[in-house]
């Protein structure tokens, strides 16, 4: 049922329209619910989606803007939204004790006082995020603000949002989800699409990549060798564009690239593949059409200033593992309990966290990802980063057998986030913390 590659055309989420405005605030309205939509040609398979799509709708916020988000939940079954990546006040960042009853409504108030960036919602229902948002429940949001817009990077059109995913299907093409099973999750899907191709004009494209996988780790490359221009990362803008011959991302990170396609002549296709397990596998397939174009877009030498956060304060160290005992996954030792506070942070102060994985044997991948905040990444292993990490981050790769150590300073809100890893088999299964930041 899965069909080769390229056999299919990418499709661009559908953007949201407010339904109404006022002078500071844009207001939406999204439906959550079951529905049929084609993934594979000629089948139709049951997803959970926002307004019933695969993937949702993109919002496009305006930063300093507010934009309040009616969701209402029309399933059968409870659910809750976060918006990962946003600074959002604890109460409307999509905490697992307050969950979106079947039938009920709740109104989630995105202040949105942080730089352009490329964000996504997704599903956070306790020990279930990892089957709903593999069941659909998942979109991108995308802030914009003045200064991104000056640089004159490729808008429009050719900024285009690209939800990297596996998944894994019956014959009859209905999603099966099994708890950790990430080996049988085959099919790879950009835009709810299997391994699409994308016409595209020969001139500069601006992508948003997310890793949207519960598991999978991209590496990711173009088939004739030539570079990914990574320009932005979890928290917006790099200092500067960073090219890349292959870029590695881990599930909920985003990274940011331009592609120039005006070298190439009409008809050339290129693949971009993953690299995964000594294999190499096609995520999808640019077909360039047309010749030249007009184009006016332009990736400068300087993007953004990275701000320093100046020396730590408070040093701490956090382990992600594996209970062999239990089965289930732990932070410092203790699975997720969402009434206990697991750090006590204050607001202001830098932090520096030692995130290690002792998983060595078997060896198990993790990342951490931090609600409410973003961060820089001090180092992994004792080894500089590179590339999109050198930029603000809310989501790292943890080595397997070592360590990563970030910098961070929670500074918006006072309260309640979790943290946890983003391998959503490996949350809802118990990794997963909580800290309140006080002041
Ligand atoms: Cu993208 Cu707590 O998650
Ligand atoms: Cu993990």
């Amino acid at each position: 049922a899965v069909p080769p590659p390229f056999s299919v055309p990418l499709t661009i989420p559908k953007v949201l329209e407010p339904t109404h405005r006022s002078l500071t605030t844009d207001y939406y309205e999204v439906s959550i619910r079951e529905a049929q939509v084609e993934v594979l040609p000629g089948l139709k398979t049951t997803i959970m989606g926002y307004e019933g799509l695969f993937p949702g709708p993109t919002i496009k916020a305006r930063a300093g803007r507010r934009a309040i988000v009616k969701h209402k939940n029309e399933m059968a079954h409870e659910t809750v939204v976060h918006l990962h990546g946003g600074h959002t006040a604890p109460e409307y960042d999509g905490h697992p004790k307050d969950p979106i009853e079947p039938g009920e409504t709740i109104d989630y108030k995105y202040e949105n006082k942080q730089p352009a960036t490329t964000l996504w919602y997704h599903d956070h229902t306790h020990m279930m995020e990892a089957e709903m948002v593999f069941r659909g429940l998942a979109g991108f949001y995308i802030i914009e603000d003045p200064a991104e817009a000056s640089l004159g990077l490729p808008t429009g059109q050719y900024d285009v949002p690209l939800m990297l995913r596996d998944s894994r299907f019956d014959d009859n093409g209905q999603i099966v989800f099994e708890m950790d099973d990430f080996r049988y999750r085959t099919t790879l899907l950009v835009n709810g699409k299997p391994q699409p191709y994308f016409k595209v004009a020969p001139r500069k494209y601006r992508f948003r990549l997310l890793n949207g996988s519960n598991e999978r780790y991209y590496t990711l490359s173009l088939s004739d060798g030539s570079p990914l221009v990574q320009i932005g990362s979890d928290g917006g803008l790099l200092a500067a564009p960073i090219p890349a011959t292959s870029i590695t991302f881990t599930p909920g990170e985003r990274v940011d690239v331009v592609v120039d396609f005006s070298r190439y002549a009409d008809g050339t296709q290129i693949v971009l593949n993953t690299f995964d397990h000594n294999t190499t596998t096609p995520v999808m397939r640019f077909d360039v059409t047309g010749s030249a174009v007009r184009d006016v877009s332009r990736v400068p030498t300087r993007l953004r200033p990275m701000r320093r956060l100046g020396a730590a304060d408070v040093n701490r160290d956090i382990v992600f593992k594996l209970d062999r005992t239990t089965g289930g996954f732990v932070i410092n030792g203790k699975s997720f309990d969402m009434d206990r506070v697991d750090e006590t942070v204050k607001r202001g102060d830098t932090e520096i966290w030692t995130v290690s994985n002792p998983d060595t044997q078997p060896s198990v991948p993790h990342n951490i990802h931090l609600h409410g905040v973003h961060f820089q990444v001090l180092d992994r292993n004792g080894q500089p980063v590179e590339g999109h990490e050198t930029g603000w981050k809310d989501t790292v790769a943890v080595p397997v057998g070592g360590q990563v150590r970030i910098k961070v300073r929670y500074q918006d809100y006072t309260g309640r986030y979790l943290f946890h890893c983003h391998l959503l088999d490996h949350s809802s299964m118990g990794m997963m913390a909580q800290l309140e930041v006080v002041d």
